[in-house]
């Protein structure tokens, strides 16, 4: 387990993947009934962008610094951006302290909602376990995040979702996540599942894709944004999410957001956001 998110927070990639996962939790929330959501590789949860990782890097300035000194951020994104400023009162609209994902999801949450924060890494487990001990309404697990998804799902509260961001850092990860939601879909076919990936090399992605629609699971959603023409394979070149049961509207909300956050997040030729069925109903 050499990956560390530290050195990556705050990055375009975190920026679309919690817008993402920001307006999945605000179309669940419309109805009154509880949720559960699971985050499967849920890193530290919060992360210092005066770090010396998050320094050496500096990828938080091409992604969560762009996207806030950036004019007219769509209405849909206040929550997003509440969380960010929550977290960084003094110096607004500095940002110090960036919210990993079950940050992000643990401060969107209503009392009755919960979730499940697993991370198989030492210490960013125990970084999760300090920073939601005493909230009843998180609990924090140290599995593999497959085993993860496999164990926790279906929940008992049958509405909410699945975010599964592994760290690609050994082959086999798109394969993985295909097998991995296949089986979750048998158990659970009305959960929201978001599956994040990489944009590198793009006939690995397009095998991916294939993967997904052989599958025979409907209701699958492409949402990625690229912030330069895919051509070098060995660079990020941009990210994708999967969204399986995409709640009513999102898919119309996403398409407006992008529309801002691509031209905001650019940084080369060829960058832009799309939407789009990779498999419809
Ligand atoms: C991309 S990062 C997660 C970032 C986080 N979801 C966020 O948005 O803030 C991937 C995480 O997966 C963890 N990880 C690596 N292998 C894992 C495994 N087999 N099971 C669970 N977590 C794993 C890494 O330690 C890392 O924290």
């Amino acid at each position: 387990m050499n990956y560390r998110h530290a050195y990556h927070a705050g990055n375009f990639a975190d920026v679309l993947k919690h817008v993402v996962v920001t307006l999945i939790l605000a179309r669940l929330k419309v109805k009154d009934r509880p949720i559960w959501v699971l985050d499967s590789h849920s890193g530290a949860g919060l992360y210092d962008l005066a770090s010396a990782a998050a320094l050496k890097t500096g990828e938080h300035l091409q992604g969560v610094d762009r996207f806030l000194a950036a004019p007219g951020p769509p209405m849909a994104l206040h929550d997003y951006v509440r969380v960010i400023r929550d977290l960084n009162p003094t110096d607004w609209p500095r940002v110090r302290w960036y919210p990993g994902s079950p940050r992000l999801v643990r401060e969107l949450l209503r009392a009755g909602d919960r979730l499940v924060a697993n991370e198989l890494h030492p210490e960013d487990a125990v970084a999760l376990q300090a920073a939601f001990r005493g909230d009843p309404r998180v609990r924090v697990r140290r599995l593999d995040g497959y085993m993860a998804w496999k164990a926790f799902v279906p929940p008992t509260v049958r509405r909410g979702l699945v975010l599964v961001d592994p760290p690609f850092e050994v082959p086999g990860e798109f394969e993985r996540l295909v097998t991995g939601l296949v089986d979750a879909h048998r158990r659970w076919a009305t959960g929201v599942m978001a599956l994040w990936y990489p944009i590198k090399d793009v006939d690995a992605v397009r095998a991916f894709h294939a993967g997904l629609r052989e599958s025979g699971i409907r209701r699958l959603l492409r949402v990625e944004l690229l912030v330069r023409a895919a051509r070098d394979p060995d660079r990020l070149n941009g990210c994708g999410m999967i969204v399986v049961n995409p709640p009513w509207q999102l898919a119309e909300t996403l398409e407006g957001v992008l529309a801002w956050l691509g031209p905001v997040l650019a940084q080369d030729v060829g960058a832009a956001g799309s939407i789009a069925w990779l498999v419809p109903e």
